[in-house]
């Protein structure tokens, strides 16, 4: 090929990948109309100018605009995604946000949508455990969900070949009564309140999600072994976290556990990862129990 054609080629397989990664990947979700993923004050604000024709909206951005589903970009959608920034929404997005049947039930620090679904609580589609956020007692997957246990698999695959490190799983799925045996075992001895800082009351465990698990040890030295820095380094790129992270106590509700990991997928493992927050610092949540 002549060197001119050489160029031609070049630039427009430059040209043609800029195109690519100008067009969306997805649509825009329910009121993220500027689509930074989070329901902001500042969706309304543009919302709003659209309405009185101060900023024009791609058809994208009028379709997570319409909050209201009357075809037209109205204050009553600007009100209507202000309403749900502050929690007072119940403008129902769930069938745009793969969650049909779910309940729209607040909106999170962050601007992230909280819904219920079979009393379950999702954020960014992912199932919530915490001090805030509980499990119905009869929700019970039996074992670690397939996607939780494939992933493991895999990483411990490679952190034996790779690395020679052994990982191995010492905690995984626990049901609600497991919970509630193991918690009257912890407060029997330590009492509640010491208790309620290592370990999960009955229902508020990530154990029994099925997407949790604990590892090789449940001493905070095992962050100091070579498994351990090898999982605080290379658990997301496996679509996990390391849940209760150092120095997050007052998010998370509980001391550091090196050891305990969340399946979360590899993307949203990754941005957690890169963040160095915690998962409730991420998603805007409060850990805190009711009582
Ligand atoms: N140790 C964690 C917090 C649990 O009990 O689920
Ligand atoms: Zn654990």
């Amino acid at each position: 090929m002549k060197k001119t054609h050489k160029i031609i080629c070049l630039l427009l397989l430059l040209a043609m990948s800029a195109v690519a990664c100008c067009v969306p990947a997805s649509a825009l979700a329910f009121g993220d109309v500027d689509g930074d993923g989070r329901l902001l004050a500042a969706d309304a604000r543009m919302v709003l100018r659209a309405s009185v024709n101060l900023v024009t909206l791609s058809e994208e951005q009028k379709k997570a605009a319409d909050t209201d589903c009357d075809k037209a970009i109205t204050a009553a959608d600007a009100r209507n995604i202000l309403r749900l920034c502050v929690g007072l929404g119940n403008t129902d997005d769930s069938c745009m946000n793969g969650m049909d049947g779910a309940t729209l039930v607040g909106i999170s620090q962050k601007g992230y949508r909280i819904y219920v679904k079979n009393g379950m609580t999702y954020v960014d589609g992912l199932l919530i455990a915490n001090k805030t956020y509980a499990l119905p007692s009869s929700y019970n997957p039996g074992a670690l969900l397939n996607e939780c246990y494939d992933a493991f698999d895999k990483m411990q695959t490679d952190a034996w070949y790779g690395a020679g490190l052994y990982l191995y799983e010492i905690s995984g799925f626990r049901s609600y009564e497991t919970q509630q045996n193991l918690y009257d075992r912890y407060v029997a001895t330590d009492g509640k309140a010491e208790a309620d800082t290592y370990s999960a009351r009955p229902g508020h465990s990530e154990h029994q999600t099925g997407l949790a698990l604990d590892v090789n040890s449940l001493y905070e030295s095992f962050a100091d072994t070579a498994e351990g820095r090898w999982l605080a380094a290379n658990a997301h790129k496996y679509g996990f976290i390391i849940r209760y992270p150092k120095g997050k106590t007052d998010q998370t509700g509980y001391i550091y556990e090196p050891w305990h990991i969340r399946y979360v997928g590899v993307e949203k493992a990754t941005k957690i990862f890169n963040s160095g927050l915690c998962l409730e610092e991420y998603y805007g949540l409060t850990s805190v129990y009711a009582d």
